[in-house]
C-alpha cells in the first residue's frame, strides 16, 4: 500500500496554533526568535501544573522531571538524526559553545590549529578564538566568496592541515541565509582527524538536519529559533562525549551527557522542547515515526520558503534604493537588504511602528558584516521566515518598504 503523502501546506491551520499571531503583527524575525505554538505553551504549563522537582529525588515529581529531560533528549536527537545519550541541554547555544570550547581546548597543544569562518555568527567564532588563544593554538579563517556570499568548501583543503584539531562552521548564515556545504567541509576535516563543530542554529528552523550525512561531530541548536522555548542543545555521539572531561562540580553526575550540564536545567522548558519538535513533525499531515515526519515537514517547509523568498526578493529588488545583501546559491528563508538613504535601524523602526517585526544591524554576524563592508553603516535589514509566515505578512512588508522608498524619492 502506498504511504499517504499529503504535503499540502495549510498556512491557516498552522497560524491558528500561534496565540501571539492574534495581535495582527507580521512577525518576520524568526532568525531572532520564533513565536511558540499552543502545544508548546500547554506542555510548559502542564509541566508546572503537574508538579516538578529536583532530579534524582525519591518521589513522583522528581521522576516526572527526569522523564521530561529524557524526552527532550530524544526529541532533539530526532531533529538532527542523533543519539539521545549524546544530547547536551543548556540555556542557549552560546553558553554551550563556550563550554564545549573550554572542554575541547584541554585536549589541544600549542602549535595545534583550528579553523573558523567569517560567515558564522560570533557564537561559533569567539569561543573558539578565545580558547585557542589560551591554549597557544593557531586560528585559520575560511573566507566567503564576496561575489556569491557562499562559503567555498574547496578552501578547506588548504586550511586544514595535520595539526587541525577542530573546524567550526555554520550550516547556514543567520544574516544572509547562505547554506554551507558542511558534508564537503567535514570530509576534508575528517581526512586530517579534525572534529567538526556545526552551528545549526540558523539552519535547523528551515531544513531537516542529518548529523551523519553532514559529518557533524558536534551540532549546536537553539530551540527558540524553531518554535520552542529559550533553551539550547549540543548533540554529539556519546562515544565522543565519553572522551571529554568538562570542568564540573565534584558531586554532580559524571555520566554522559549529564556531566556537560551545569546546575539545574529549566525543567518546564524540557517539555516545551519536546512539544516543539512534535509541532515541527506535524506541520504537514503524514504518517511514520517522528524523524520521518520531520523529513516530510521540512521538505514542504523548505519548498514553501523557497517560493516565498524568491517572490519577495524579486518584489523588493524592484523598489528604488533597495539593495539585496548576499546572493548565495542556496539559502534558507532569510533575506537581507539595505535601503541607501534610510539606515537599516531607521527602516526597522518604521516597519516596527506598523507592527512588522524585522531585525536590523549586524545580528552578531560580526566578521561577515565587516567583510561585506556594512558593519559601520548599520548592517542591514533582515527578514526571516518561520512556519507561520503568511504571504500577507510579506505583502505588508513589501508595501511598507515601497511606501518608504516613495517618501524618500
Ligand atoms: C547562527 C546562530 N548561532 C548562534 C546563535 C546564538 O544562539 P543563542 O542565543 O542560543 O546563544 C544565534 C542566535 O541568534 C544564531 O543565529
Amino acid at each position: 500500500m502506498l504511504e499517504r503523502m499529503d504535503t499540502t501546506w495549510e498556512t491557516e491551520r498552522i497560524r491558528a496554533q500561534y496565540p501571539a499571531l492574534k495581535n495582527g503583527a507580521a512577525y518576520l524575525d524568526g532568525a531572532g526568535g520564533t513565536q511558540v505554538p499552543v502545544g508548546v505553551i500547554d506542555a510548559i504549563s502542564e509541566a508546572h501544573r503537574s508538579g516538578l522537582s529536583n532530579v534524582h529525588g525519591p518521589f513522583a515529581s522528581s521522576r516526572r522531571s527526569m522523564k521530561l529531560i529524557a524526552d527532550a533528549r530524544t526529541a532533539v536527537a530526532d531533529l538532527v538524526g542523533g543519539e539521545a545519550d549524546g544530547v547536551v541541554l543548556g540555556p542557549n547555544m552560546t553558553t554551550l559553545t563556550y563550554r564545549m570550547a573550554a572542554t575541547l581546548a584541554k585536549t589541544w597543544e600549542p602549535g595545534d590549529e583550528i579553523v573558523v569562518s567569517e560567515l558564522d555568527h560570533d557564537a561559533n567564532v569567539r569561543p573558539w578564538v578565545q580558547a585557542a588563544a589560551s591554549a597557544g593554538v593557531t586560528v585559520r579563517w575560511a573566507r566567503i566568496d564576496p561575489q556569491t556570499t557562499d562559503l567555498p568548501a574547496e578552501q578547506y583543503a588548504e586550511l586544514v592541515t595535520p595539526r587541525t584539531r577542530l573546524v567550526a562552521v555554520a550550516a547556514a548564515s543567520n544574516l544572509i541565509g547562505t547554506i554551507t556545504d558542511v558534508a564537503a567541509i567535514s570530509q576534508i576535516a575528517h581526512a586530517s582527524g579534525a572534529l567538526v563543530y556545526v552551528d545549526a542554529v540558523a539552519a535547523a528552523p528551515h531544513f531537516r538536519l542529518d548529523m551523519a550525512s553532514m559529518g557533524a561531530d558536534l551540532i549546536a541548536l537553539s530551540s527558540y529559533k524553531w518554535c520552542g522555548p529559550h533553551a539550547g542543545a549540543v548533540v554529539a555521539s556519546s562515544e565522543l562525549l565519553e572522551t571529554l572531561r568538562p570542568d564540573k562540580l565534584e558531586p554532580s553526575s559524571d555520566e554522559v551527557p549529564d556531566r556537560f550540564e551545569l546546575g539545574t536545567p529549566g525543567l518546564a522548558n524540557m517539555a516545551g522542547i519536546s512539544a516543539a519538535v512534535d509541532h515541527l513533525a506535524d506541520l504537514v499531515a503524514g504518517e511514520g515515526d517522528r524523524r520521518q515526519r520531520l523529513g516530510r515537514s521540512f521538505a514542504a517547509l523548505a519548498a514553501r520558503e523557497d517560493v516565498l523568498v524568491r517572490s519577495t526578493i524579486s518584489r523588493l529588488t524592484g523598489i528604488p534604493g533597495v539593495r539585496m545583501v548576499g546572493s548565495p546559491s542556496r539559502r534558507t528563508g532569510t533575506i537581507s537588504f539595505t535601503m541607501g538613504a534610510i539606515t537599516p535601524g531607521e527602516v526597522a523602526a518604521r516597519l516596527g511602528k506598523q507592527d512588522i517585526s524585522v531585525w536590523s544591524g549586524h545580528a552578531y554576524a560580526w566578521e561577515l558584516t565587516r567583510v561585506l563592508g556594512i558593519r559601520e553603516t548599520g548592517g542591514c535589514i533582515r527578514v526571516s521566515l518561520a512556519p507561520y509566515t503568511a504571504e500577507s505578512d510579506l505583502d505588508r512588508l513589501v508595501a511598507a518598504v515601497a511606501a518608504m522608498a516613495d517618501d524618500c524619492g
